[in-house]
């Protein structure tokens, strides 16, 4: 008989893939140098006529010092690279063939049910949680669930950067309600298909990336697990951070191929104001959980930027975290999107003791923010 159900949510485990190639910031930027004086040299008349403006160099120290991002994993490397290129180059695949993005999800996802000693037949759901989509249907998420061979259902949801916290609490709510006993959610984020590589503001942010976090009853769980103790979820409509790419592009044609069809962001002011909105949502949630925010034993948060991170860390804590208290990951992966805060907590998480309790916080557009509150177990 197996053991009753107990509708308490748990993190049986997390899985991680990483695409094999990086782009350092020298490579990024000697490349970006390189398109930067051809544009200039093919427009030497216009620019000297004052007719059009240069393109600056972009900067390594420029980088590093504004965000900590030092490199960025990416699917495709030698294109972004070129040039003439600067976008990833992924052959189109068959319709009997495993997408590309369902290929690193279920990489993931893989890891994540070994970790827990799950059979992929023992899983209810598969939620793609992801910040964009390979296409618009079938959803990326049936397809991970018949590649892994999950008799159940899935679906797709996209709430950008904080797309793998919007998923664990709808994972959560479904072992709370008792609709599934077992979730995979899966957060593949090829982010360098909608990263404009030409725009020396954005072009070192992002990176290539796939997480899964598999969320169960803590009646099935394994030993090791984690408590789930709270979730939370806030948006707050913003066009500070925008997208603009969509299926009815092609009917405004004239249009169809500008900048705003890819991410777009007033960065500044995202830092501004998402600081704030985020470090006081989890004040407020710690205050609702009974919990002190000065006792977290750890922050995974999303990985944009270690400015931002700093400062919210701080407010949550009451004093600089240190690297152990609020690891980072986005030196060596750039922004993941909804996977960063996933990477931190998978990478940095097993060093911790039974009773340790820390936070998964994301935030990003929308905007969006999402924490969920763990409590290790054994
Ligand atoms: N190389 C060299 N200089 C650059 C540059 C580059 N690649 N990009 C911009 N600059 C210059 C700007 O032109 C500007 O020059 P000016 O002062 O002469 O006008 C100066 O550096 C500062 O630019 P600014 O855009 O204000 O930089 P910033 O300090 O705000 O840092 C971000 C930019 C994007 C790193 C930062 O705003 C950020 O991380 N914001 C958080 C938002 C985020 O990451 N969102 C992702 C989705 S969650």
């Amino acid at each position: 008989m197996p053991a009753p159900l107990t509708g308490r949510p748990v993190i049986s485990a997390t899985g991680l893939f990483t695409p094999a190639d990086s782009i350092s910031n020298e490579e990024l930027v000697a490349s970006f140098n390189a398109f930067a004086d051809r544009h200039n040299a093919a427009h030497a008349d216009a620019i000297a006529a004052g007719e059009a403006e240069a393109l600056p160099h972009s900067s390594v120290e420029f980088i590093e010092k504004a965000s900590g991002i030092k490199a960025r994993h990416v699917m495709s490397k030698a294109p972004i690279l070129d040039p003439d290129v600067m976008c990833p180059r992924i052959p189109e695949r068959g319709n009997d063939e495993l997408s590309v993005m369902a290929e690193i999800g279920v990489a993931a996802a893989r890891q994540a049910l070994e970790r827990a000693g799950r059979d992929a037949a023992d899983v209810d759901a598969v939620l793609c949680a992801a910040s964009n989509m390979q296409r618009a249907y079938p959803a990326m998420a049936i397809e991970i669930q018949q590649a892994l061979g999950i008799d159940g259902f899935g679906f797709d949801m996209n709430v950008a950067c904080s797309s793998a916290t919007f998923g664990i609490q709808t994972a959560a709510d479904y072992v709370r309600a008792g609709n599934a006993r077992s979730v995979l959610v899966v957060s593949p984020e090829i982010t360098s298909g909608h990263l404009n590589w030409r725009d020396r503001d954005s072009h070192f942010i992002f990176g290539d990336v796939a997480t899964a976090v598999l969320v169960e009853d803590a009646a099935i769980a394994p030993k090791q697990h984690w408590e789930i103790v709270g979730t939370r979820l806030k948006t707050v409509f913003s066009n500070n951070i925008r997208n603009n790419f969509g299926f009815l592009n092609r009917a405004a044609p004239e249009s169809a191929g500008d900048a705003d069809k890819l991410f777009v962001q007033e960065g500044r002011k995202v830092f501004k104001e998402v600081v704030p909105m985020v470090a006081q949502m989890i004040l407020e949630e710690a205050g609702r959980l009974g919990l002190d925010p000065e006792a977290l034993r750890r922050l995974w948060l999303h990985q944009a930027n270690a400015g931002m991170n700093r400062l919210i860390s701080h407010k949550v804590l009451g004093h600089e975290a240190s690297d152990d208290e609020s690891p980072t990951v986005l030196d060596t992966y750039g922004n993941t999107s909804s996977a960063g805060s996933i990477i931190a907590f998978h990478q940095h998480s097993d060093d911790l003791s039974a009773g340790d309790i820390g936070l998964i916080c994301s935030f990003g557009a929308g905007y969006s923010a999402g924490t969920v509150f763990v409590r290790k177990v054994s």
